[in-house]
């Protein structure tokens, strides 16, 4: 589908996205590069990051892939450090990785609830952490006031309760938590605005394949709108909310569903 922006929205910056070869990730990936940004996709699998890197570049978009897990502070730091080799700034750092799987909170250990803890909430911060440098303002290819930009992808389940997602609704409410705290500290200290998505069913992604069973994907509950969302709708939040068109909007999770939430949860 066309884009709605202008395709210069995101000239000369540069992003960096946790989890940016795959689904949800490798879709914005490639709108950022198709507004204009180059790419530095971050992710666990090599075969994965060099197919996604292949498809940007075969759209002529600039793009690297850098292997690292979130959870490890040391991948963290090298991999921000090389996008700032490679492309000489950071503007933007799209925290998109994401653990998940369905079970019941009995048959749940605990080292499997913290390592989607981990993955998604840990793993945001640290990059955070480890990206601020290049982020703030007066940062490489920045002025005074020019700032980098955060977005955080999290999910709606939270926001009620889901079924067999303890794990996920912990670690996501805690990504919103970070979002908010971000956009307030970093905002004000360093011209940083730090804002979420929350997407609903999205087809063709891992996440709806695991977690929607198919007899919920027809019923009127689960799709108010009667359709499932596409990557591309996110994808179009995270142009929105990276570019200037979004510059007064900090600290919040834009949730991208279709009305889905305000369904009650459902086994
Ligand atoms: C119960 C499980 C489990 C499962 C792992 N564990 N899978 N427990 N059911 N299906 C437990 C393990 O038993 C172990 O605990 C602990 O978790 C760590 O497991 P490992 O396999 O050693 O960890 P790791 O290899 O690091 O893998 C972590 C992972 C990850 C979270 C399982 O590989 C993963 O989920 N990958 C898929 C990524 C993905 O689908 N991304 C899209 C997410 S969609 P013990 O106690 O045994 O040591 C999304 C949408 C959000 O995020 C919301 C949408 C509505």
């Amino acid at each position: 589908m066309e884009s709605p922006f202008k395709a210069d929205v995101l000239k000369g910056k540069v992003a960096l996205l946790t989890g940016g070869a795959s689904g949800i990730g490798l879709e914005i990936s490639t709108q950022f590069g198709k507004h204009g940004a180059s790419v530095a996709l971050m992710g666990r699998r090599k075969n994965v990051l060099d197919s996604a890197v292949d498809v940007l570049q075969s759209l002529g978009i600039r793009a690297i892939g850098l292997e690292g897990d979130v959870r490890k502070q040391e991948d963290a730091t090298r991999v921000v450090d090389s996008t700032i080799k490679h492309f000489g700034r950071l503007d933007i750092l799209v925290n998109a990785a994401a653990g998940n799987f369905l079970v019941e909170p009995e048959n749940l250990s605990p080292n499997g609830f913290r390592t989607v803890m981990d993955i998604d909430s840990v793993g945001t911060f640290t990059m955070c952490h480890e990206a601020l440098k290049y982020l703030k303002k007066g940062g490489p290819g920045k002025g005074p006031s020019c700032c980098g930009i955060i977005l955080n992808i999290s999910a709606t389940l939270h926001y009620t309760a889901s079924w067999y997602q303890i794990h996920v609704s912990a670690a996501k409410a805690a990504v919103d938590s970070i979002t908010r705290s971000l956009a307030l500290e970093w905002g004000t200290d360093y011209d940083i605005r730090v804002n979420g998505i929350a997407p609903g069913p999205i087809s063709d992604t891992a996440g709806m394949s695991k977690l929607l069973p198919e007899e919920m994907r027809s019923s009127r509950e689960h799709t108010p709108l009667f359709k499932f969302g596409e990557k591309w709708d996110i994808a179009m939040a995270a142009v929105y909310l990276a570019s200037d068109a979004g510059k007064f909007v900090n600290g919040t999770t834009v949730v991208v569903d279709g009305g889905q939430w305000l369904s009650h949860p459902r086994r």
